[in-house]
């Protein structure tokens, strides 16, 4: 009977739907949103703007842009209630942690729009994630500080509230560095989506039961949160500290490449890019302008930029294919606008949050779309006889 199936662990060659969304051409070295080069909507747009196309298809007119913005940034306040859900967590808790149930719990908040069937309910609960969700990211990083949480200010643009939420106390005046905001927006630009990965596949998986909608995006976030996957950002840092002067590269190197030793390059490799990833390029630019706009000089870049000299140069990752990916530069730049590593894979999945919504609000308008219900090549006992316990 096992025949019938076709065995591919790890779905390296099974595509699981159908999708408008987002395209990658791996070995070009190519991501597309809805047509658009990443490179040109880093460039030009906005994270909403971009939140929006990924929504709907298209670019959004100057009025519909309008709409859009006043819609999100007028629905970032969280029910007072979630206040006190936080302070059940321990003081030392990981932030994705507290996200993966803070976003779970959004799920009993909001019973008027969990109807899936409902387009409106549907656009209401998208609407709250995207607006709410940084909202508790910022309030997972000031639980974690000790410092009161701050209100979420409707007249900012939603990355420059997120920063403020995150950094300002109320016994200091905070003014928000336009040059920051404007290089966090594009690094959310940057993670908004990205076809199938393994947390997005999660959400589409989740939901196509017609589970609650808050609760699928709790399931990516989880997902996100391994090491392999958006938690390769905070990987990425601990390695660098770790290798700490260029002159330990080497040894690093060789580590990565003998199969005996678990160790891999963080921040190296992609299952679909046998190429440069494009947005680690963008990344890599975005790190500089950051760096020298708070006039800092971060020895782990110096770390980064030979590391990711050698690897490129070397046999081994030449012939495997192995380029930095999104995660290589993304630490260093969050680092230097001052988020604690435990954070970083938490801005990963406040930027996620739209690509798992479009993904999964395209999976529920596709009629042709069914429950996820993979099979498997059983390999265990074949049928036998219970033992009874005194003859075992
Ligand atoms: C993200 O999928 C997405 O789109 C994800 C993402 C997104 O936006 O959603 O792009 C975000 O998750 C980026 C990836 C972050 N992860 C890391 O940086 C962790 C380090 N990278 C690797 O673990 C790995 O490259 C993966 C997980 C990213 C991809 O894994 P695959 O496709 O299963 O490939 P593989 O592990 O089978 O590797 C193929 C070969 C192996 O050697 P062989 O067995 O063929 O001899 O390449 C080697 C691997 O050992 N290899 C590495 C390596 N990555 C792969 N060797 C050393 N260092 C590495 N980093």
């Amino acid at each position: 009977e096992t025949e019938m199936f076709t065995f591919d662990p790890g779905f390296t060659s099974t595509a699981s739907c159908e999708s408008k969304i987002t395209f990658i051409d791996g070995d070009a070295g190519v991501l597309l949103y809805r047509g658009y080069p990443i490179d040109q909507l880093a460039e030009h747009g906005d994270f909403l703007e971009t939140c929006y196309l990924l929504l709907y298809g298209e670019l959004p007119s100057a009025a519909e842009k309008a709409n859009f913005d006043y819609r999100i940034t007028r629905h970032t306040m969280v029910h007072e209630q979630m206040a006190r859900f936080f302070q059940g967590f321990r003081r030392d808790a990981h932030p994705m942690a507290v996200m993966v149930a803070s976003v779970g719990a959004l799920s009993a908040f909001y019973h008027d729009s969990t109807n899936i069937a409902d387009p409106v309910q549907r656009m209401v609960a998208s609407t709250r994630m995207i607006a709410k969700i940084p909202t508790l990211a910022a309030m997972a990083y000031k639980y974690s500080i000790g410092q009161p949480f701050v209100y979420p200010k409707n007249d900012l643009d939603y990355t420059s509230n997120f920063l403020r939420m995150c950094f300002a106390v109320p016994c200091e005046e905070y003014k928000v560095n336009p040059v920051l905001s404007r290089a966090l927006d594009r690094i959310f630009i940057l993670h908004a989506d990205h076809e199938q990965n393994a947390s997005t596949s999660t959400v589409r998986l989740s939901g196509s039961s017609g589970a609650n909608p808050f609760a699928c995006i709790a399931a990516g976030i989880a997902s996100l949160w391994g090491p392999a996957h958006g938690g390769a950002n905070e990987a990425v840092l601990k390695m660098l500290a770790e290798i700490g002067t260029p002159e330990r590269i080497p040894q690093f190197i060789a580590r990565a490449k003998d199969k005996n030793d678990p160790f891999r390059l963080m921040g190296f490799g992609h299952r679909v890019y046998k190429n440069y990833d494009p947005r680690a390029k963008i990344m890599q630019r975005t790190t500089r302008e950051v760096l020298n706009e708070l006039g800092v000089k971060d020895d782990l870049l110096d770390v980064a930029l030979e590391l990711e000299r050698i690897a490129l140069s070397d046999e081994y990752f030449i012939e495997k294919k192995l380029y930095p990916n999104i995660d290589f530069y993304s630490g260093i730049t969050l680092k230097a606008m001052n988020f604690p590593v435990a954070m970083f894979t938490v801005l990963f999945a406040v930027a996620r949050t739209v690509g798992w919504i479009a993904q999964w609000k395209e999976m529920i308008e596709d009629s042709g779309s069914k429950i996820g219900r993979p099979r498997q090549l059983y390999t265990g006992e074949k049928r036998r006889d219970y033992v009874p316990m005194s003859k075992r």
